[in-house]
């Protein structure tokens, strides 16, 4: 169902690979909302991932870039107010990798040139995309501009790596850089943290079943799906959620204030049991 909460907005969308990326959930939800938008990713990603697919399905234009890049954040901002007639309303920055996690790098033997990377492609390259758009000054006033993150910037996760340290300094720049787009043009900045979710991205974690099944079990309303996060992500672009700024909004069925459930309990209890 439509509501034409995007109508008549202009956006960035960082980050579709494929259908299973919360980018992709996003764009065909902002597309359905009466969004345009364009579309960026890697010019790797482009050649590897599905991105030519869904902009075909949506009418929107790719523009290659690697979000590290100074000169290619540049390149898609200029070009993406051209081709959308004029400053955008929403960005989002839906990006993340770490080598240390694909080569299964123990957070006590991290090799420092793929950390250096993590931080960069993760956390910095949403300092760069904010510096760059708004030295083109290329965001209307209230407009949003959104970066998804993950619980492991506040509690630690087994494996999630230097991953949990790009995910605390992009949640950082949010409140940082709010403030700044806050006071000088009403722009507002957050940051949403998603359950685990089976996308390439989530599926590097090694590990990742075990985990989507402990917080699915301790979550009570269950962990959040791509989808759903696309719903919500919608929400924060639009005219309904002005005053939203400089936050960290849990979107995860309740995990993150969770402690002992009632099914966690009787388990332990019953390995208790079975221990005596
Ligand atoms: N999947 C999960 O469990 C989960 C949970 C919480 C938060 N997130 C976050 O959601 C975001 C999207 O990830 P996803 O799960 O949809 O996976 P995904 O693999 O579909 O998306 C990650 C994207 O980052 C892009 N990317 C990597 N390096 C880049 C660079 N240098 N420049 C531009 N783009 C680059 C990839 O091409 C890919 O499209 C990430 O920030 C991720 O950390 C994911």
């Amino acid at each position: 169902m439509s509501y034409n909460l995007l109508k008549g907005k202009k956006g960035i969308i960082f980050g579709a690979l494929d259908e299973k990326s919360v980018a992709w959930k996003v764009a065909e939800k902002a597309h359905d909302e009466g969004a345009v938008f364009t579309l960026t990713n890697t010019p790797l990603a482009l050649r590897f991932g599905k991105l030519n697919e869904l902009a075909e399905k949506i009418k929107a234009e790719i523009i290659p870039a690697d979000a590290t890049r100074v000169e290619d954040l540049e390149q898609v901002i200029r070009q993406s107010m051209e081709i959308l007639g004029g400053k955008v309303d929403f960005i989002l920055h839906s990006i993340a990798m770490s080598m240390n996690v694909r080569k299964s790098r123990e957070y006590d033997d991290l090799d420092y040139t793929y950390y250096h990377q993590t931080i960069d492609i993760s956390a910095m390259s949403f300092h760069k995309m904010l510096q760059v758009a708004k030295k083109l000054d290329a965001i209307n006033e209230w407009g949003s501009v959104l970066a998804l993150s993950y619980i492991a910037a506040q509690r630690t996760l087994y494996r999630y790596n230097d991953m949990a340290d790009a995910k605390a300094m992009l949640e950082s720049i949010a409140r940082s850089f709010g403030y700044i787009y806050g006071r000088e043009k009403h722009i507002r900045i957050n940051t949403v943290s998603q359950s685990p979710t089976i996308t390439t991205a989530g599926s590097g974690v090694k590990g990742i079943d075990a985990l989507l099944d402990f917080t699915d079990r301790m979550s009570p309303l269950g962990n959040a799906t791509a989808e759903e996060c696309a719903n919500f992500c919608i929400v924060l672009f639009s005219d309904l959620s002005k005053k939203i700024t400089m936050q960290n909004i849990f979107h995860d069925g309740g995990f993150s204030s969770m402690g002992m459930s009632l099914r966690a309990m009787t388990q332990y209890n019953k390995c208790l049991d079975e221990d005596e």
